[in-house]
């Protein structure tokens, strides 16, 4: 089951993405009515940033901004204190660099993995699947996430380009099109 908060603009056309291409998908969002046409279309609602961690084996964020990512992380009913040891968060959000070392140590210290995955691109791209997503993390939790090509889509790691990004978090970053990923294939 993949978890996603932040249905804003990118948040909500990066869900159904995912959601159209097959997967299991909770969702939350401060206002609800934003969920309305994934809810209809067959994700499921969580009532907190809480309920969907306890049912995400991946969560995904895509908020407005370090204290939109602070409010649903540690807020009331927020994430962080209930994802289990082993899941991954992966937040999409465009943060500054010493935020996203301070949630990476977070996550750490909670034995939750964590990558960084800011995105290039606007609504439309991602509405067609094809932001940019500057990912730092691990790479083995990066393979969890990567775009595969069961969806039929052409083969976007063939567009690999690893360079260094300056996000101390971050032991290896890569940019990376996830044309398939948030189109086709999420691998959780
Ligand atoms: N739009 C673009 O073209 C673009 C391109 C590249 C990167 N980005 C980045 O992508 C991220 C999302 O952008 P967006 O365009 O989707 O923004 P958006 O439409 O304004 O959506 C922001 C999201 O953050 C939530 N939020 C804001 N403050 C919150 C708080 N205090 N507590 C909980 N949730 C809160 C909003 O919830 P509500 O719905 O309840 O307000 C909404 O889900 C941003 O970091 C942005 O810089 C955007």
């Amino acid at each position: 089951m993949i978890g996603f908060i932040g249905l804003g603009l990118m948040g909500s056309r990066m869900a159904r993405n995912l959601l159209e291409s097959g997967y299991e998908l909770i969702v939350h969002n401060r206002t609800k009515e934003k969920a309305a046409p994934l809810l209809e279309a067959g994700a499921k609602w969580a009532n907190s940033p809480k309920e969907a961690a306890e049912q995400a084996d991946v969560l995904f964020t895509m908020l407005a901004h370090p204290k939109a990512v602070e409010a649903a992380a540690f807020g009331e009913n927020g994430f962080l204190h209930h994802l289990s040891p082993e899941k991954l968060w992966v937040d999409c959000s465009t943060v500054d660099p010493s935020f996203t070392r301070q949630m990476a140590e977070e996550a750490r210290k909670r034995g939750i993995h964590f990558l960084d995955a800011p995105v290039s691109g606007s609504v439309i791209p991602a509405e067609k699947g094809e932001l940019v997503f500057f990912v730092g993390g691990d790479p083995k939790d990066l393979k969890k996430v990567e775009p595969v090509e069961c969806h039929g889509e052409s083969d976007p790691l063939s567009r690999r380009k690893w360079q260094r990004n300056s996000h101390e978090a971050c032991r290896e970053s890569n940019a990376r099109s996830f044309n398939g990923s948030f189109r086709g294939g999420c691998c959780a």
